[in-house]
Parts: C-alpha cells; structure tokens; sequence
C-alpha cells in the first residue's frame, strides 16, 4: 500500500479506503459523496487523547468540524467529550450519546433560549465571552433555577500564524475577552448568584502548526489562574482550546500532539486542574475525503479545466481560504498534467485547485478530494439548489451509510407556496 494518510492510499494502482476500492463505493453510492474511515478517527483521537493521558481530562471534540451524529456516537464511544458552538450542536452531541457532563460551550453570540436549552441539559461548562453574555446567563439561570458553571474565554493576544479568517486569539478578533479584561469579569461573575466560575479557556486560532502559540498561551492563561484562585475563586478546569493543524499534503511534515501536550501537561499539572481539550481538524480532518465524478474536460488556449460534480457548496474550503487540498484520481496515474479543477456552481470562485499537477484523467474518472473531513460537510450548502451529499463510514471492508443524500424534497422543507387566487 502507498500511504497518502492513514488508512487512504493506493493498492495495485486503485485508491483505498480502509479495505474498500473507493470506486466500488463511488460505483454504487454515486457522487458527490463524502466517505470517512472509521479506523482514521480511532487513530486520530487516540493520537491526540493519549499525549494527555497524564493528567484529568476532557477531549471535547470540536461538532463544528464534523457533526455527523455517526461520528459522535464514535468518538463517544472512545471517551470523547464535546465542544459546542449553538443549541444544535448540543442536540447533536447529545442525540448521539455524548455525556452532557462532558460538553462545553462557546460561541459569542448565544441567545436565551439556547443558554436555557444547554442548562436544562446540564451541560459541564459555559464558555463565557463577553460580560453582557454573562449577566444574560445569570438572569436566564435563575429563571431556571439552576447554576451555570463557567469559564471566561480569555483573549491571550497571541500570534498563532495561521490564516486571518482562523486567527481567533488576538486583540483584533471578535472572540474572547481581552486578558487584562478577564480578572475584572471574573470579579463579577463571582458576585453572580447564579454563575459559579470553575474554569479558564483560550482558543487561539485554527490550523495551528508551530507549537510556541500554544505555550505562551497557556504561560499567561496559567498566570490568570493563580491570581484568581488568590482571590478565592475555585478554578478547577484549564481549557486550552483546539487548533492544532494537521498535513494537507501527504509528504508535509505536521506537529505531534505529543509535542503539544509536553508544553500544556506541566502547566496544567502544577496547577492541579482538570484539562479540556477541543480538538476538531486534528481527528476529523484526514479522517475523511470527498469523492467526485470528472464530469468533462474543456480546454482553451490558456487552461485546461477538469470540470467535476462537487461544487464549493459541497466543500467551501478552496473557495473561501484558497484553502489547498490535495486531489488524487481513485487510479494511480503515470503521467500528470496542469489543470484546473473547477465545481459546476455559478461562481467564478467554485475552484478546487489552480494551476495543479493532477494525474491524466478521462471523463468519467472518480476523483478524490483529500483532508476533507473537517470543515467539509459542515459547512456545506443547498447553493444553486444542489442536493448535499450522502455520507458514508468505512469500516474494514463494509461502509455504512451515516447520512442519506439531499433529496429534492429537502430542498424545499419548510417552504409555503402562497395562494395567488
Ligand atoms: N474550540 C473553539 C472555541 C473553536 O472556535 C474551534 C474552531 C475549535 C475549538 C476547533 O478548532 P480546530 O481544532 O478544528 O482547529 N472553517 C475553518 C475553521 C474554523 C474554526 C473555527 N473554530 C476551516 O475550514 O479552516
């Protein structure tokens, strides 16, 4: 087997997945389709969870990336928490089996209802981000009558160097309260009859490659810590966040998570605190690839276009961060050439690849769009009326379907035709 990631690659010149012929599964699930490897996320979280198997910990897993109620039930199963941006996600992460003691919440625009939904759920910690969301919590917990653990998410005002759309931790960005901010919040937050701070947390950005962020992150974010335990605050929990990026192209090197926790664990440890974590890409991301059919090959005399049925609304990566994913066909080729692989929206922006060295490929081909199990699916849309994709999870050599395709009829859900008379 030729490895491209984990339990991807070629045998005898077909691409695998796992034990299955991709084709085989483009042949009878049709695409566009997104397929995940059931032994990827395994390997995935346990890579991640095990580097912190020395202190207490909760892996919350980031829905946002990947929210397929199959895959929570998976990494459920394994232990994995989850961290929720919304009421639905919570839905989800619950619907499978996730622990509510094990689900966080983040996000800086929660409404009412949602705080009411996650407190009648019981859920482990709010993720507080900005006072006003504070005293709206306060007053929705004592409507309740319940409690409302929580942490600040404070803004550590580092550099993660990594793209400025997923760049969250610094003074500029929209997340978070500023650090030298957060004591003042926690002061009040402690005066709140219906608010208990128990944790701290920072997240400082997505695709994060170079480990240094994360120390001095983590550095400050401890300080913080002891100042508010002097103040007698009980802060059990440190939640430092996800973010930690993975390879896009077979070759590249990417950072172990080992080499992360080696900078965390010893905070955290002397702290005695319980660790979150809240990885996303790093377990979903090369978990998953999406395949798509070659449907015509134009050509002018400046480019050569592989036109395929994925659009950006399947997978809006590429189109909104010039985002690379590598692209393979599902047969090993000799020869390669320069194409653009394009999806059939009706933007000019629907680009998979630009300018890319792609194996020769004939219409009809099934091409593989790799890493594309965080963020894929997700943040996947109806644009032009086209129908989502189905999902499916391999495991060994079956493949079960974890998500039907769209519809026609879900197209128009919800939808009224008005009377015209
Ligand atoms: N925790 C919080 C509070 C977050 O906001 C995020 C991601 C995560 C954890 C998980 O981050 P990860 O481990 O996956 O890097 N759509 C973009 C990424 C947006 C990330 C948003 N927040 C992309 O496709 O690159």
């Amino acid at each position: 087997m030729r490895t491209l990631f984990p339990f991807i690659g070629y045998r005898d010149g077909e691409l695998f997945i796992e034990k299955l012929l991709v084709k085989k599964i483009g042949k009878e699930m049709g695409t566009p389709l997104y397929i995940y490897s059931k032994k990827a996320f395994e390997y995935w979280y346990k890579e991640f969870d095990s580097a912190f198997s020395d202190v207490e910990r909760v892996t919350a897993f980031a829905v946002k990336s990947c929210s397929n109620i199959s895959v929570l039930r998976l990494l459920g199963s394994m232990g994995a928490g989850a961290d929720t941006v919304s009421a639905g996600e919570i839905f989800r992460a619950i619907t499978a089996g996730i622990s509510p003691n094990k689900i966080v919440f983040a996000g800086i625009g929660k409404r009412a209802d949602e705080m009411a939904y996650a407190l009648s759920c019981n859920i482990l910690i709010f993720n507080i981000e900005s006072e006003s969301e504070l005293y709206l919590l306060n007053r929705v917990a004592e409507r309740i009558g319940k409690v409302a653990n929580i942490s600040v998410r404070v803004n550590p005002d580092v550099n993660p160097k990594t793209h400025p759309y997923i760049s969250t931790g610094l003074r500029t960005s929209k997340f978070g309260i500023e650090y030298e901010k957060a004591f003042d919040v926690y002061m009040k937050a402690k005066e709140l009859k219906w608010i208990e701070p128990v944790g701290v947390h920072f997240h400082i950005g997505s695709q994060i490659l170079d480990i240094s962020p994360f120390e001095e992150a983590t550095s400050k974010i401890a300080d913080l810590v002891k100042v508010l335990r002097d103040k007698g605050l009980s802060i059990s929990y440190f939640d430092a966040g996800g973010g930690l990026g993975i390879n896009y192209k077979p070759e590249e090197p990417y950072p172990q998570t080992e080499s992360l926790a080696k900078k965390i664990v010893p905070y955290v440890k002397s702290l005695d605190c319980k660790l979150i974590t809240e990885p996303g890409r790093r377990i979903s991301g090369n978990s998953g690839l999406l395949l798509t059919s070659l449907l015509f090959i134009k050509e002018n005399e400046e480019k050569k276009f592989y036109i395929v049925d994925a659009g950006m609304n399947d997978c809006m990566r590429p189109a909104l961060y010039q985002a690379y994913h590598h692209i393979v066909s599902s047969v090993e080729k000799e020869r390669t050439e320069k194409v653009d692989v394009v999806g059939p929206v009706c933007e000019t922006g629907d680009i998979f690849a630009k300018d890319r060295d792609i194996g020769v490929s004939n219409e009809g081909d099934y091409l593989a769009i790799l890493s594309a199990g965080a963020y894929g699916f997700t943040m996947s849309s109806n644009y032009n009326s086209r129908l989502r994709p189905a999902e499916v999870l391999v495991s060994g050599n079956t493949y079960t379907v974890i998500r039907d395709r769209d519809t026609f009829g879900d197209l128009i859900k919800g939808e009224k035709i008005i009377d015209i008379g």
